[in-house]
């Protein structure tokens, strides 16, 4: 596997290759886990080189000390994605990324962003979308692999890439759980064992939803406040009924696999999202 610091770097390994070769891209922050490997695995399959990027992005947190707290294992990140075959790992400093002073851009994802992580975490889209941009127009990927974990981020780098006309594909991936169904995160690492069996209700709640989707959205609703309200470990940020085309709320379900429920909830000082598709 190849380790490349600077855009120089990777510019001109990447233009050695013959172009009719496919590139697979996912982009991380690092403290990689199995959620991250799945994208390795998928990109593996379907294309020639694997690029993996690890840059903690500073212009996507929006607290300082959520940015200081996010979790740093470079050297065990490298070692999993030379377990996992990678070929190549891009890990730039912010100075190969940002001018001095730089901030995000502004970009309009219209309703997409406004709701859900848009509302809670101010500028966190334009944040990523910037970095999402930069790295896709240094790598130019074949397709690009997201987690659907983060759904909302995965539907606005569709937006993103189809405003700015790229040609990258971008290729959402499952969920990656532990044993008791907590969402693979790189925040995980943050919790006490105890406060991961604590964090595991909220993906207790998004499958009781969807085991009794027949109640309704509403009953649905309460029933998820009712329970969190009930726990002192997991304090509810919010919950949303949503579509999964436009991310807005809904009031009754749409066809099957077209609707969504999202959950952001605090465990401590960390901070979980989680969502299910149904
Ligand atoms: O999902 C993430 O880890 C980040 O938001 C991403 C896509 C790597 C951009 O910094």
């Amino acid at each position: 596997m190849k380790i490349v610091k600077t855009t120089a770097e990777i510019l001109s390994l990447l233009n050695q290759y013959n172009k009719k070769k496919s590139i697979g891209f996912a982009p991380t922050m690092g403290a990689l886990h199995e959620g991250h490997i799945s994208l390795i695995e998928r990109s593996k399959k379907d294309c020639d080189i694997t690029v993996c990027s690890i840059f903690v992005n500073p212009t996507q947190f929006n607290s300082q000390e959520d940015f200081k707290n996010y979790p740093k294992e470079i050297n065990a990140d490298i070692l999993k994605l030379q377990k996992a075959n990678c070929d190549i790992v891009f890990i730039p400093e912010k100075s190969n990324l940002y001018s001095e002073n730089e901030k995000a851009r502004e970009y309009d994802f219209g309703i997409l962003s406004s709701v859900m992580e848009g509302k809670y975490r101010i500028g966190h889209f334009n944040g990523m979308a910037t970095i999402v941009e930069k790295l896709l127009n240094i790598i130019q990927p074949t397709k690009a692999f997201f987690g659907e974990k983060d759904l909302q981020q995965l539907q606005i780098v569709k937006e993103l890439v189809k405003k700015e006309k790229m040609s990258t594909e971008i290729i959402g991936i499952s969920t990656i759980r532990e044993l008791n169904g907590l969402a693979k995160s790189s925040r995980n690492k943050l919790l006490t064992v105890k406060q991961k069996i604590e964090a595991s209700l909220i993906y207790k709640c998004l499958c009781y939803c969807k085991e009794n989707k027949s109640l309704g959205i509403t009953k649905l609703k309460d029933y998820i406040s009712t329970i969190f309200n009930k726990n002192n470990y997991v304090a509810l940020e919010y919950v949303e009924f949503v579509s999964l085309k436009t991310l807005q709320p809904i009031q009754s379900w749409n066809e099957d696999n077209t609707n969504a429920i999202c959950i952001a909830a605090y465990v401590n000082h960390v901070r979980l999202i989680d969502n299910i598709i149904l």
